[in-house]
């Protein structure tokens, strides 16, 4: 009797813990887009206090073939020009509405100066400068938002802020940086 119910129990935990939330946007996995391995890992402390919205200034991208192309070729810049472990931005955001994983929920990224070890870097495949983000992908980056609070990977009360906030670039661009300050989770303050 006891001893069922404690493989009951693991069932019922593994059952739990494979389950995506609904929340969660489509999130493609670094295997789909075909990713270098990272050739070293430094890892986060979830969940984590802010995230930190970038755009990517590539052309944009509207296919799962192009977008996969877009990333790959980010993180081969990454990793051969800078000698980066692995590609900077912990997400892409693509326009066909999908999410590329970069180094994920996890793993140190490398996007933001003094800000890497307490956030995760979103980038919008694109340049958004001059131009709005389609609502397809601000809808998929707020929808991993949510997935990130309920996986537990940031913080329930986490504050969303634009690159420009904490550093000298004018990334996310600023159409782009108008549009997230939409969001109840932007941060004027940071
Ligand atoms: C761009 O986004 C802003 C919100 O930041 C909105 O007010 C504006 O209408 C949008 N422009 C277009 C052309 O969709």
């Amino acid at each position: 009797m006891f001893k069922h119910s404690i493989i009951f129990l693991i069932h019922g935990l593994l059952i739990v813990s494979s389950e995506t939330p609904e929340s969660c946007p489509t999130i493609k996995s670094r295997s789909q887009w075909s990713a270098r391995e990272s050739t070293s890992h430094n890892y986060l402390i979830n969940p984590l206090p802010y995230v930190i919205i970038h755009h990517t200034v590539t052309p944009e991208c509207n296919t799962f073939s192009s977008c996969s192309s877009r990333v790959r070729n980010i993180q081969d810049y990454h990793m051969d020009e800078f000698q980066w472990s692995d590609v900077g931005f912990s997400f892409f955001v693509g326009g066909d509405g999908n999410i590329y994983e970069g180094v994920g929920w996890t793993e140190e990224g490398a996007h933001t100066y003094r800000w890497n070890k307490k956030s995760i870097g979103v980038a919008f495949i694109g340049s958004y400068q001059a131009k709005n983000a389609s609502e397809k992908m601000i809808n998929a980056a707020h929808k991993l938002i949510e997935c990130g609070i309920q996986l537990g990977m940031l913080r329930p009360n986490v504050k969303i802020i634009g690159a420009s906030q904490v550093s000298s670039t004018k990334s996310p661009g600023e159409k782009l940086f108008q549009q997230i300050q939409q969001w109840s989770e932007w941060e004027s303050d940071p």
